[in-house]
């Protein structure tokens, strides 16, 4: 076996907690607050949460333990820790196509994100300039309407906030994206508590409890469940590298399974507070659950117009939406923009201005798809519909199907519980029964059912 490296050239996490709020910072995002609560509105709420829950349990744990497991032994970019443990594992070094497929996953991942990051932005200033104070719901709606529709101010806000994040990623391990994240996940998490409370007064706390946990099985449906499991990927960060790569900064002694219970539970806990913040206030003001992407552009403002000292907490509050997206969009570009200067050896900062730029290019699609576009569908979805479902419901879930692969199969038994160190026998042995069987056999069934194979 070749000697193990132990720390990473592109630096190292200063602490445990570091690499937990960094990784925690990766993955509450726009994943929690935006996307969970529409998924959950257009699929029927109950039993797609619990199918969600389900599967950030048996296939999303066990994966981000071998994602950051895998990091950390290879201490590199994705790619190259591939490559390089598949050489000692005595496998093809062809096992860095991981690697690639989970850069260009964040790559496109970004490029939509940061669209969707941009209208956060855009909403701190309606906020904050009381546009939203007194506002009917039909108002808050039409509001929304009228600023898809040009794709102009759009794309500004996609631009301003895609600057935003190079200029983090620019700064390296360290500087940045320890920094940025270290007191607003906190500040988000109270002010998510401070929005339930306002949904419990709301009149519709009860309905939007039952929306959310009350599970009716005739509304899921097998592509739903694809859905459901392509957010559990979605939502950790898992199966394109990201996780990965900030394994690779973590410090050699570390317990894998611990941290990742902490930012896994922390992921859900933020997912269903804002569910709960949101539903109730659907309810209670005649919306539709399934509504779309704008679920929360609508319901939000219509409870910060509403609420005693709303312009500040809704001007708060997408600040604090602005951060969580940021912190995952380093994460999402950080795999591209390290493999730039690792294998092109490039600046950092160079590398920084063409991965942002062709991710900014490649947003404007996005953009364009919410007007301009809005009628132009490729199998039935628009540009923006399409680069989600590819990312989150086919790259993200196989990329971790392979993830599963190789740590529970290939990776030789020794390496694996030598550098996940568990505290017990028993419990490494069930994660390797979870990624040696029931993640993949999971992810293939639930991609069989989606297209009507079973
Ligand atoms: N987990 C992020 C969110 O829920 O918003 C999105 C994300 C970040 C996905 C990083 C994938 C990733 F690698």
């Amino acid at each position: 076996m070749a000697d193990k490296q132990t720390s990473s050239i592109h630096g190292e996490w200063s602490s445990r907690w570091a690499f937990i709020l960094a990784a925690t910072g990766s993955a509450v995002g726009l994943g929690n607050i935006w996307k969970f609560p529409y998924i959950t509105g257009e699929n029927g709420g109950g039993a797609f949460v619990l199918v969600y829950l389900v599967c950030i349990a048996v296939i999303g744990i066990p994966i981000m333990m071998a994602e950051v497991m895998l990091g950390r032994r290879g201490r590199s970019t994705p790619i190259n820790t591939m490559k390089r443990l598949a050489m000692e594992a005595g496998q093809s070094k062809l096992w860095s196509f991981l690697g690639w497929s989970g850069m260009i996953a964040g790559f496109l991942i970004l490029s939509y994100y940061s669209v969707i990051a941009g209208w956060s932005l855009a909403y701190i200033f309606k906020s904050a300039s009381g546009e939203f104070t007194g506002s009917s719901a039909e108002t808050i709606s039409t509001l929304f309407g009228d600023f898809l529709a040009q794709p102009f101010e759009i794309s500004l806000w996609h631009s301003v906030f895609m600057l935003i994040t190079m200029v983090v990623v620019a700064r390296g391990v360290r500087h940045g994206l320890e920094k940025a994240v270290r007191f607003l996940m906190p500040a988000l998490f109270v002010l998510l508590l401070i929005m339930v409370g306002y949904a419990m007064n709301s009149g519709a706390f009860s309905d939007g409890l039952r929306f959310l946990f009350s599970p009716d099985f005739s509304k899921i449906t097998g592509p739903g469940i694809l859905v459901a499991m392509g957010h559990a990927f979605f939502t950790l960060s898992l199966g394109m590298g990201a996780i990965m790569i900030y394994g690779s900064y973590l410090p050699q002694n570390t317990s894998i399974a611990q941290t990742t219970f902490w930012i896994a539970g922390a992921d859900t806990v933020v997912a269903l507070l804002a569910g709960m913040a949101i539903f109730p206030i659907v309810f209670a003001n005649g919306l539709e659950p399934g509504s779309g992407p704008g679920l929360i552009f609508v319901t939000l403002p219509i409870a910060f117009g509403q609420m005693p000292g709303g312009l500040f907490f809704g001007t708060l509050f997408f600040i604090l939406l602005l951060f969580a997206a940021w912190s995952s969009a380093i994460s999402l570009i950080e795999p591209a923009v390290t493999w730039l200067v690792e294998n092109r050896n490039m600046q950092r900062f160079k590398a920084c201005v063409y991965a942002g730029l062709a991710t900014w290019l490649l947003g404007m699609g996005t953009v364009l798809s919410f007007n301009q576009w809005a009628e132009i569908k490729i199998f039935g979805k628009t540009f923006f519909d399409n680069l989600d479902f590819l990312t989150s419901n086919i790259m993200l879930p196989l990329g971790g199907l392979c993830i599963a692969i190789f740590a529970g199969w290939l990776l030789p038994r020794l390496m694996s519980a030598d550098e996940l160190a568990m505290k017990s026998d028993s419990q490494y042995e069930l994660w390797r029964f979870l990624v040696r069987y029931i993640t993949p056999i999971g992810v293939a069934i639930v991609f069989l059912k989606a297209v009507g194979f079973i």
